[in-house]
């Protein structure tokens, strides 16, 4: 593994890299929002949520426990994802896709994150690993249901917890969010996507992501089993970097327009 800083200029083998590949896997996570204003799942909480973690909200248990706690959380995430942008390195990223598919080649970009910004910047997601944040089912009989857009300001957490609503196909359920919780598994259709993806990619790109939540953080590995490429992107050190074999240590909004445009892809037209 090699790690590079975000100021030193990208060396000729990572730009080789990235010039060249034509099948592209990204791997994204928290971090590559982080830039958009969208905190990451290991920062402090405030507000409402002040005494918990992230991870002990995002749990079965927790919705069991307290609905209206973890059901409102939820709400203002997606009303603080509506709120926000998405950033240089989600429009990076749609850019190298528009490019590559010009080529006659792909970038399948497969995330953790449950927020919409990569569509939004105009990429296509072939996988959301953990659900969306705009998806809603019932808790008990699964049945999707539309909601409204939440009605917080997303920058500031509600006052006080909110009731999930009923389900309107059974008579006890209420709604959850469709997104993967801890212990729950992952959709088949978008993991086996991403696998099948990375099996056939030339380079598999993993961006802000701490490589620590499993199984998402293994598929990397069946890119390092077939001797693919792998570029880490983070400021730090993450679960995943000791199979990488290159790091380059900054934000994804730095990086990629850098790492990109030393590749000779364009990206200024978004
Ligand atoms: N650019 C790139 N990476 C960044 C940036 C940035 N600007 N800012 C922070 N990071 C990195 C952090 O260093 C960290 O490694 O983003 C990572 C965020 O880690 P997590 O919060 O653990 O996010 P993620 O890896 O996506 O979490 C996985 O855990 O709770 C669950 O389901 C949830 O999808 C989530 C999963």
């Amino acid at each position: 593994m090699r790690e590079l800083s975000v100021t030193e200029s990208v060396p000729e083998d990572v730009v080789a890299l990235v010039r060249d590949a034509r099948r592209v896997v990204v791997l994204s996570g928290a971090g590559i929002s982080a830039e958009s204003g969208v905190p990451t799942f290991r920062e402090v909480q405030r507000g409402l949520w002040e005494r918990f973690s992230a991870e002990e909200l995002a749990t079965p248990d927790a919705f069991d426990n307290d609905p209206a706690l973890v059901w409102t959380w939820y709400r203002w995430r997606q009303s603080l994802i509506d709120a926000v942008e998405p950033n240089a390195g989600h429009r990076c990223l749609a850019a190298w896709q528009e490019h590559l598919s010009a080529q006659h080649g792909w970038l399948a970009v497969v995330t953790q994150n449950v927020d919409d910004l990569h569509e939004r910047a105009g990429a296509e997601v072939l996988g959301h690993l953990h659900g969306s944040l705009a998806a809603h089912r019932c808790a008990d009989c699964g049945e999707p249901a539309e909601l409204p857009a939440p009605r917080y300001d997303g920058f500031t957490a509600p006052p006080t917890p909110e009731d999930p609503p009923g389900c309107e196909s059974c008579p006890d359920g209420v709604l959850r969010p469709d997104v993967v919780w801890f212990g729950e598994m992952l959709p088949a259709p978008a993991f086996d996507a991403a696998a099948a993806a990375i099996r056939a990619a030339d380079l598999v790109v993993v961006v802000g992501t701490s490589g620590i939540v499993q199984p998402a953080a293994s598929l990397p590995l069946l890119g390092l089993e077939r001797g693919i490429p792998l570029i880490e992107i983070n400021p730090e050190e993450t679960g995943l970097t000791e199979v990488m074999d290159f790091a380059i240590r900054g934000r994804s909004g730095e990086v990629l327009p850098r790492l990109l445009s030393a590749a000779g892809v364009p990206t200024g037209r978004r």
